[in-house]
């Protein structure tokens, strides 16, 4: 089925012409309307089974801008409840993080276990003779596990995950993977790191546009030439050849608002080994490379790929870090971000990646900081009602149909030039689709037919 868009939807996003009306980053009645038909319907990551190892360990999450308890009950099974109590609404857990089977309310005592069930109420004898605790649990999400990765649904016609992913499986699998290409061995590293800024949740959203790259991040890279563990390295100062050359680069969006960055390097080396980037941390680079040579025995050509993944619609991979971008007001979003590393590496790897990612990815981190100026100033030079009525661009290659991937690789995908606008004139036409869609038999994808996914690398699909 192709969806045609209503013609207000139209005037907000055209994907004919390249262009998005800046309402869509300021309207508050957009944005009450993205709670219900985006987030009260999609597939949100949740967090990560290595968070909670142990039955009752629990994390606080977000769905949306409601607070959700992701926990492991005493069958090991993973629930999501929404954290309001069912008697008064009071936020029933209060702790970012721990382990406990019974989350008592604060208020009047009301009592749940892991699942979300109702198993005590103070005064019940007396009080409650009647009432069917069995209704009266906390609410709960349809829960799928990725990998490892926890995503959750308030929709239960929602198609599964895996359907929801639309051929997208292998490029997500990829960074959940342990780097020596084994399943279940990557492990979120110490807390998730929180802030807010001040911009609509879809300003960073997906965060795959490279043209940026050597404009915002021009003065770290080439300028400071700093590398990952903070001494300099030697700068890729000659862009063009590194582009076609060395290694071909793309960006890959799929019609169910997924989008990417897919590097398929030339070479025998992912890049991080030939950039030197850890040539002062030998540790690292040994460690790096002799679990590189274990990943190419098992996944073959599709070690090689380097993919930065965003699910529709607020979660993205830098590497292998993941951003959540948690709505929290027309023009405010909550920034979660997790950090991976293989489970079983020796603590040196373990700490110079913690130290690597937060001076890169945290919230004082050289990229984030210099990513987030720029979002936070588009925001509110965008507020006036001048600016309003000016559409943005999105028109970069519009003319150049996106192929289908690679032949020699079968990877799925719609791929489109390095330098494209494609993914974003994707992200929000899905974006346009599914505030407008009734149900889910109205959000068929535009053009999935089209497609033919089945990674024929390695299978994404598993827990
Ligand atoms: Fe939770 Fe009353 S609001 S027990
Ligand atoms: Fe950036």
């Amino acid at each position: 089925m192709v969806l045609t868009l209503n013609p207000s939807m139209k005037k907000l996003v055209d994907s004919d012409t390249g262009t998005v009306s800046r309402e869509i980053f300021w309207s508050k009645e957009l944005y009450d309307q993205e709670m219900e038909q985006v987030f009260n319907r999609s597939w949100l990551f949740v967090g990560h089974v290595s968070q909670i190892p142990n039955p009752g360990d629990f994390v606080l999450s977000r769905m949306g801008e409601e607070g959700v308890i992701v926990s492991l009950d005493r069958q090991g099974k993973v629930c999501v409840s929404l954290n309001s109590c069912r008697h008064r609404g009071n936020r029933v857990c209060r702790y970012d993080e721990g382990n406990s089977f019974a989350h008592v309310c604060s208020f009047h005592g009301w009592t749940y276990d892991p699942s979300g069930a109702l198993v005590a109420l103070p005064f019940n004898e007396h009080g409650y003779d009647e009432m069917d605790m069995g209704k009266w649990g906390l609410k709960q999400a349809r829960v799928e596990l990725f990998h490892g990765s926890i995503w959750a649904t308030w929709d239960k016609t929602a198609p599964s995950f895996h359907e929801y992913l639309g051929g997208a499986d292998m490029y997500l699998a990829s960074g959940l993977l342990h780097t020596d290409g084994s399943d279940n061995g990557s492990a979120v590293l110490g807390g998730v790191v929180k802030w807010r800024l001040g911009c609509n949740w879809k300003v960073p959203c997906p965060d795959t546009d490279t043209t940026h790259g050597w404009i915002t991040h021009r003065s770290m890279a080439l300028a400071l030439g700093v590398g990952p563990t903070g001494n300099p390295v030697k700068p890729e100062i000659d862009r063009s050849q590194s582009v076609g050359q060395r290694r071909s680069r793309y960006t890959v969006s799929f019609p169910e608002g997924h989008t990417m960055g897919v590097t398929i390097p030339e070479m025998d080396d992912p890049s991080w080994a030939a950039s030197g980037v850890w040539d002062d941390k030998p540790i690292i680079r040994e460690y790096l490379r002799e679990k590189f040579e274990l990943r190419k025995e098992k996944l073959g050509l599709a070690a090689h790929l380097s993919v930065g993944p965003a699910i529709f619609p607020n979660e993205g991979w830098l590497g292998r870090v993941v951003r959540v971008m948690h709505p929290a007001g027309p023009a405010m979003t909550e920034i979660w971000t997790y950090f991976f590393v293989d489970q079983d590496a020796p603590t040196e790897v373990k700490d110079a990646l913690a130290s690597y990612y937060e001076h890169w990815y945290g919230p004082g981190g050289m990229t984030q900081q210099d990513d987030m100026e720029n979002w936070y100033a588009l925001t509110m030079a965008s507020k006036g009602p001048v600016a309003q009525r000016l559409d943005l661009n999105y028109q970069m290659r519009i003319s150049e149909p996106p192929i289908h991937g690679p032949s020699e690789f079968g990877l799925p995908g719609l791929f489109a030039h390095n330098y494209s606008d494609e993914n974003h004139r994707r992200f929000y036409q899905r974006w346009a689709e599914v505030m407008q869609a009734k149900d889910w038999g109205e959000m068929a994808p535009t053009g999935s037919a089209a497609l033919k996914p089945g990674a024929t690398l390695f299978q994404g699909s598993g827990k």
